[in-house]
């Protein structure tokens, strides 16, 4: 069966193609640009998503929709967290976050998929960690040079290689469930 992952984001795709790789699993890749509706959720953002890929490719397809939770911020960024990476970007979220000691944080991860004509799958995963005090590491993409998650040493997800993160990342728990379902399903 072929299987779409359906994204704009290279560093999510370079991701995901190479933890379902390492499952068995290989994919293709459409950089197709899809329309995010406004909503708190990422699980109906990510099931909307899916929806419209699935209309417009008629073939298995899954997309995913993430976002980095601010404790101190009330969840900001959140299911937002792409609109404020390319406007204030990790600049402007460290400037947000001066002087606070509370520096807790989480990333979310929810993969929807769409096999066939029957209703969307979600799989989901966490990652919890603190934001850093300044950026550090060139890997990875968007928030991940200020991102410390507590399943690790005290780098930061820039600090690893794609390997690393993705044993820990909200992501490769989101993934690897994903491809248990698939497993079954297919
Ligand atoms: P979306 O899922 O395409 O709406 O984008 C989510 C945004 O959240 C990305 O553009 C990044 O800015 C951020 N993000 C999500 N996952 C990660 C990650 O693993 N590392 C760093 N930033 C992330």
């Amino acid at each position: 069966m072929r299987l779409t992952f359906v994204t704009t984001n290279a560093g999510k795709a370079a991701e995901v193609r190479s933890l379902l790789m390492a499952l068995g699993i290989e994919i293709g890749v459409r950089a197709i640009r899809l329309t995010e509706i406004q909503s708190d959720s990422l699980e109906e953002i990510s099931a909307r998503c899916c929806e419209e890929a699935y209309e417009i490719l008629r073939e298995p397809v899954f997309v995913e929709d993430s976002g980095l939770f601010i404790e101190r911020l009330n969840g900001f960024p959140g299911p937002y967290s792409s609109y404020v990476q390319r406007t204030i970007g990790n600049a402007g979220i460290l400037k947000l976050m001066a002087g606070e000691e509370n520096r807790r944080a989480y990333f979310r991860s929810c993969i929807a998929c769409k096999l066939s004509d029957g209703p969307v799958k979600l799989f989901s995963g966490v990652c919890v960690g603190r934001i850093s005090h300044e950026p550090r590491g060139s890997g990875g993409f968007g928030f991940d040079p200020l991102f410390i998650p507590d399943e690790g040493d005290g780098r930061t997800f820039a600090e690893m290689d794609v390997k690393e993160k993705s044993a820990i990342s909200h992501r490769g728990k989101a993934v690897r469930l994903f491809a248990e379902w698939l497993k079954l399903a297919r």
